[in-house]
């Protein structure tokens, strides 16, 4: 070979690494590159993440077609770790960004194909020796991807998968004919190569990575030293998954236990409910639609979830107090002489007294104790004035006298729903908050009280 032409090979391999410095995308990359040739005669063309150089004319001496080969290698090798830091740069990036884990690892398949050409690949996690196929890629050309979807097997149900697993270490089986192991059944009987890596993280085996090819040789030692280099950051991704998973779980039960509470705690209000009802037997039912009335105004009052709720048990257990009045007393046909109304009176500070010593409902207490307060003053047991009652206290005050009004008494028949209205539009602004009354108003008029 000429002196002269040797140094116009060198030259050309310069430019490449020049143009492979600057590299910003492989269509550029190309483009340039293929200038470059043509200075040379030599054409480039770009196939299977792999390029080939051949010369324009069919001549070509031995000498000339190493070069070729050379360059051509030069350029795929490149080509090829620029691949592998792209993936490792792209698997960084998705980590940040939180992707769902089925998403990376979807990904993540996707682009190890531009450095391992196969026909399948899948990522399993371990759980409990039983492995999870979470992502797979590539079985649709078999038609064994509904086998793949319901694919959970125990780590000793094949010998590939207990081997790895045991040994921690990857398996390569170059040609599945020559492998006495392989289990030649109708799903996988078209694999001739596989390749079965672990990933490992913290000392902690999390998962396989496994690749299939149709042809045998697919695979090699080179291939397990590519996939070996991201396969830390695999492992943070698969570990942050399972974290998320277990953060997952552990809220989810501690919601159901706190459901549980939640229920077990109206259940034990509702009772406690009842038993005073079932003392005053004429008013059976006044707790319970007291507190959908009173309800209905908070939330017409824009009432938050919590405060509905406090304001929901308070009404539930206004009337709580009377447990300690005397039945004969509670249950009197006729008018009560003024001792016994003062004993009937005793109630909200009972019940307050009961209340206030209960951890969980002893925010409620206040509320119990104030409910027959008016806002004139003229209210009991302490003649709070306005705003001294609380919110929630004048709330039960209004639903209290008119779930009362409109209800039957044996000592007198319900009033109708007009004169309840009349009696407090009347008292609106003297005994009644006013915006209370107005927000009951609506709420009657809106249809939503069905007495
Ligand atoms: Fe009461």
């Amino acid at each position: 070979m000429k002196e002269e032409k040797i140094f116009k090979y060198l030259e050309i391999i310069r430019k490449i690494k020049e143009e492979e410095k600057n590299f910003i995308n492989i269509e550029d990359f190309t483009a340039h590159i293929q200038s470059i040739l043509k200075e040379l005669s030599l054409k480039i063309s770009f196939a299977q993440n792999k390029i080939s150089i051949s010369p324009e004319t069919h001549e070509t001496s031995k000498e000339d077609q190493l070069l070729i080969n050379i360059i051509a290698e030069d350029i795929n090798q490149f080509l090829e770790n620029k691949n592998s830091l792209n993936l490792f740069n792209e698997l960084a990036i998705s980590l940040i960004e939180q992707k769902s884990l089925k998403d990376l690892l979807d990904h993540i398949l996707i682009e190890l194909e531009k450095i391992i050409p196969y026909t399948s690949a899948n990522i399993a996690l371990l759980e409990n020796d039983t492995l999870n196929y979470l992502s797979f890629r590539g079985y649709e050309k078999y038609h064994v991807e509904n086998f793949m979807k319901n694919f959970k097997p125990d780590k000793n149900f094949l010998y590939t998968l207990k081997t790895v697993i045991d040994t921690r270490k990857p398996l390569l089986i170059e040609n599945t004919d020559e492998y006495p192991y392989w289990v030649f059944i109708p799903e996988t009987q078209w694999i001739k190569s596989h390749l079965m890596i672990p990933i490992i993280y913290n000392n902690q085996l999390l998962g396989l990575i496994s690749f299939d090819s149709d042809k045998p040789y697919g695979f090699s030692e080179d291939t397990i030293k590519k996939v070996s280099s991201m396969l830390p950051l695999l492992g943070v991704a698969l570990e942050n998954a399972k974290l998320y998973d277990e953060l997952k779980r552990e809220l989810e039960e501690r919601i159901a236990t706190e459901e549980k509470y939640k229920r077990s705690f109206y259940q034990i209000v509702k009772l406690a409910s009842d038993i005073v009802e079932m003392k005053d037997s004429y008013t059976a039912g006044h707790q319970k639609r007291v507190a959908k009335i009173s309800v209905l105004i908070g939330k017409t009052l824009g009432f938050s979830q919590d405060k509905i709720r406090i304001l929901a048990i308070s009404s539930l257990l206004h009337d709580i107090g009377k447990i300690a009045i005397p039945s004969e007393i509670l249950n009197k046909p006729s008018v009560l002489t003024p001792l016994e109304r003062k004993f009937v009176n005793m109630h909200p500070e009972i019940g307050y007294n009961l209340l206030k010593k209960i951890e969980i409902v002893k925010d409620i207490a206040p509320i119990v104790y104030q409910h027959h307060e008016r806002i004139n003053g003229s209210g009991y047991p302490k003649g709070l004035k306005g705003e001294e009652i609380v919110l929630e206290a004048r709330i039960i005050g209004v639903a209290d006298v008119f779930e009362a009004m409109t209800s039957h008494r044996p000592y007198r028949p319900a009033l109708s729903m007009d004169l309840a209205i009349k009696e407090l539009e009347e008292n609106k602004g003297t005994l009644y908050d006013p915006n209370i009354v107005d927000a009951l108003l609506k709420v009657i008029k809106e249809g939503r009280i069905n007495l």
